[in-house]
């Protein structure tokens, strides 16, 4: 009897001292991500900075792009969360509350979240950890964070950037964690993306605490894209990619594809880089001025698949031959593997990618898969040659089949009921929420959370690749008022299994004084 209970004892020492390794080598999901569901997949958007600093930033600027990144085909390619980053969107009033900056945002932070979640897109929001924003024309949490995550969770945020500007004396662990809890306290789910460029080391900690984390300073100032800078800024988060995955991503910074000052084959390998490193891919340029090239990279859904994919492992540098890279290690959701060849060099590259290069036996043929020119060759034995362009790249998709499918890349119609009834009357009002995936299989239904408020009934339709959510309100007997749900739906990739982001929509409902039931506008 002793002797058994010593045996279980030393299997549960042995068991919490391997999952403690196991941890080590790889943060388990956050805390934050296993529980809500957000940012499964790298968080794809777009946000301000790089291209327009804070000065011309307001409520037309940020609309146009919304309506560009919709009419572009960006939104059909998975780009959801954007808004402004620190475009002096919000004051601090004489109580204490955060308020908006009406003048140059005249429909209020709410206003603006609703104008987004209505074209079908996720709302994203700025702030900082300490006492001011990075130019001091905004403030910063501290000592505040409890309300103002509130004041975020009011203007129905998806998404917040927390900056590290003006934090002298304050531990950086401390400050986000604490932060984390206030967004919690604060009871919606919002992406929570860390901004402390790399100080306090981030991906040692920070998997439990947010969604993402800036790895490096910023990777140009505004306007001036800079690739000698893009480049390093890839090396050093190149380094760090045992800490990525499915809810906790090394964040690199915006893109700069698509700037003034970058040739088509550094807009493509910069693209590239970002896809295979499981980065964030939140496009940094003006969309309303998107050549025909610039919007055939940033839609690429090959290469977004690679960046999308549920496994979400952070490729790396498995070989480097001068100026020549080549990275591996991102083994995708149906065994497949993606390939990168980078050439920072003046000449063209001839390279061979052998097949024990990239961890695989040399023997099997393979179909190797071209995401820039959407060719397949082989199958090929032993490897494949490339030739790259100076400053170009090859990417690539190695598979024992010849098949590559890309995996879900969500896409709705809107993110927002709203209806208006009488309370007092029996009836029925019904608003519907199109979901679809324009990865290559069908998804199963979408389940409801259960625990909608009564007056409230979602009902999930399949019909291919397109599901619909039947909102359905019966708000006989409600007094009047306002009244809100956060639906939260769940799905699973099918072909790896994997748990997909969460997705969440808002409903609203009016109960006026006897008008008939109607949407509300
Ligand atoms: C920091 C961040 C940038 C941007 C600016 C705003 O520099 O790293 O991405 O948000 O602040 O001031």
């Amino acid at each position: 009897m002793r002797r058994k209970s010593l045996v279980i004892l030393s299997a549960l020492i042995a068991f919490l001292f391997f999952a403690h390794l196991s941890r080590g080598q790889n943060p388990a999901p956050g805390v934050h991500a296993a529980d809500d569901g957000l940012a499964f997949t790298p968080p794809m958007g777009w946000y301000p900075w790089n291209e327009f600093g804070q000065e011309p930033q307001n409520e037309k600027l940020i609309k146009e792009i919304v309506d560009a990144l919709v009419s572009s085909g960006l939104k059909e390619a998975g780009y959801a969360y954007v808004g402004p980053d620190e475009g002096i969107c919000f004051y601090r009033d004489a109580g204490g509350k955060l308020t908006s900056n009406l003048e140059r945002y005249p429909s209020g932070l709410r206003g603006l979240g609703n104008y987004i979640h209505r074209k079908g897109l996720k709302y994203a929001l700025y702030t900082d950890a300490g006492t001011r924003t990075c130019s001091k024309a905004m403030p910063g949490t501290k000592d505040h964070e409890f309300e103002d995550m509130l004041a975020f969770a009011e203007w129905r945020a998806d998404y917040l950037k927390i900056d590290w500007c003006n934090a002298g004396g304050q531990d950086v662990a401390e400050s986000y964690t604490k932060l984390r809890d206030a967004l919690h306290a604060a009871g919606r789910p919002i992406v929570y993306s860390l901004c402390s460029w790399g100080v306090g080391e981030p991906w040692k900690w920070a998997g439990s605490v947010g969604n993402l984390w800036r790895t490096t300073g910023d990777i140009c100032s505004p306007g001036k894209a800079d690739w000698g800078n893009a480049m390093k800024v890839a090396a050093a988060n190149e380094k760090l990619y045992e800490a990525a995955g499915p809810g906790h991503w090394n964040d690199p910074d915006m893109m700069i594809s698509g700037m003034d000052g970058l040739s088509e084959a550094q807009n493509r390998s910069f693209f590239s880089l970002w896809c295979m490193m499981a980065a964030p891919l939140m496009a940094g340029s003006d969309l309303r001025k998107m050549t025909p090239s610039t919007i055939q990279i940033l839609t690429n859904r090959e290469a977004i698949g690679i960046n999308q994919d549920p496994l979400g492992i952070q490729g790396r540098i498995v070989r480097r031959n001068g100026k020549v890279e080549i990275w591996a290690g991102k083994r995708l959701f149906d065994g497949s593997q993606a390939v990168l060849v980078l050439n920072q060099g003046a000449e063209p590259a001839q390279v061979r990618v052998a097949w024990p290069d990239i961890g695989l036996a040399e023997s099997p043929a393979l179909y190797v898969r071209n995401l820039w020119t959407h060719q397949t060759a082989g199958p090929q034995g032993g490897g494949i040659s490339v030739t790259v362009a100076p400053n170009d790249v090859a990417l690539l998709r190695i598979s024992k089949r010849n098949a590559f499918p890309v995996p879900p890349i969500i896409v709705a119609d809107s993110y927002l009921v709203s209806l208006r009834a009488a309370g007092v009357a029996a009836q029925k009002l019904t608003r519907v929420v199109t979901i679809k995936t324009n990865g290559s299989d069908e998804l199963p239904l979408w389940k409801v959370r259960p625990g909608l408020p009564s007056w409230l009934f979602v009902d999930v339709t399949r019909k291919g690749k397109s599901q619909t959510l039947t909102n359905t309100v019966s708000p006989g007997g409600l007094k009047k008022g306002l009244y809100h749900a956060l639906v939260r739906a769940d799905n699973v990739e099918p072909v790896s299994g994997r748990p997909m982001s969460a997705l969440y929509y808002d409903v609203d409902l009016e109960i006026t004084d006897g008008a008939a039931g109607r949407e509300r506008n």
